[in-house]
């Protein structure tokens, strides 16, 4: 099967310009690339040619109305975006994103016909404390009740592996995928984040088996991404 790899740009890179250099300089990988909002229009315009996929970082469940800041699945759509990144750590950290906004905002990805890649992983704190299952369990029972397994790819992102360069063990990858593969369905596509670079990208991929990366620091450096998309 084909491997699922994604750029999360985050609130990267500063200008458009900066932004366009760095998507010409990609365009030829078989990725999806995620960037902020404001470049979405553009890039999908200048997409037509490339093997690029695009995505969104996040969006807001209700599909139009009084929602002053927000962006609605079918606006992403329409601007060519196949994905949608709901539920990252920096979301749920510095805006509150709670299992429950997960949820709501899957449903809508999926209803407007999106795929939604969903993050869950846990804090060091809680892997020291033994609760990282608690913690799978909980993400996986709230942010994605009532949701089709078979329409979501599942992202396993630890979150002190994240922009740390301590990245998760490939063994303690794989042994994760099982127990979010447990939780879910055997069928599932689960993809790892958190410091994945080109150095350990084949780890995750062919020896874990992962159906794919989500990458953040390393997809903002084009040599690097290319490596890692091979
Ligand atoms: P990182 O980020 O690759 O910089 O660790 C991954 C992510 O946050 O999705």
């Amino acid at each position: 099967m084909k491997k699922l790899i994604v750029a999360n740009w985050k609130m990267n890179p500063r200008t458009w310009q900066e932004a366009e250099e760095l998507f010409n300089a990609v365009k030829e990988t078989e990725a999806v690339i995620c960037p902020p909002f404001v470049y979405l229009r553009e890039l999908g315009i200048m997409n037509h040619e490339s093997g690029i996929r695009l995505g969104a970082q996040n969006v807001f469940w209700e599909s139009q109305g009084a929602f002053t800041g927000e962006v609605s699945s079918l606006m992403l759509k329409d601007l060519g975006c196949e994905y949608i990144i709901i539920g990252h750590s920096e979301r749920r950290k510095y805006f509150n994103e709670t299992d429950e906004n997960v949820n709501k905002k899957v449903k809508a990805v999926i209803e407007a016909g999106l795929i939604p890649i969903v993050c869950v992983g846990e804090t060091e704190g809680e892997r020291e404390n033994n609760k990282t299952e608690e913690i799978l369990e909980k993400e996986i029972k709230d942010g994605l009740n009532e949701i089709d397994y078979s329409q979501i790819v599942i992202a396993y992102e630890p979150i002190w592996a994240i922009g740390t360069g301590n990245a998760c063990d490939i063994e303690e990858a794989e042994r994760m995928k099982e127990v979010i593969q447990k939780m879910t369905s055997k069928n599932v596509k689960i993809i790892y984040g958190g410091s994945a670079n080109a150095d350990n990208a084949d780890g995750y991929l062919s020896q874990a088996n992962l159906d794919g990366l989500l990458v953040g620091g390393a997809s903002l450096k084009p040599d690097e991404f290319k490596r890692i998309t091979g």
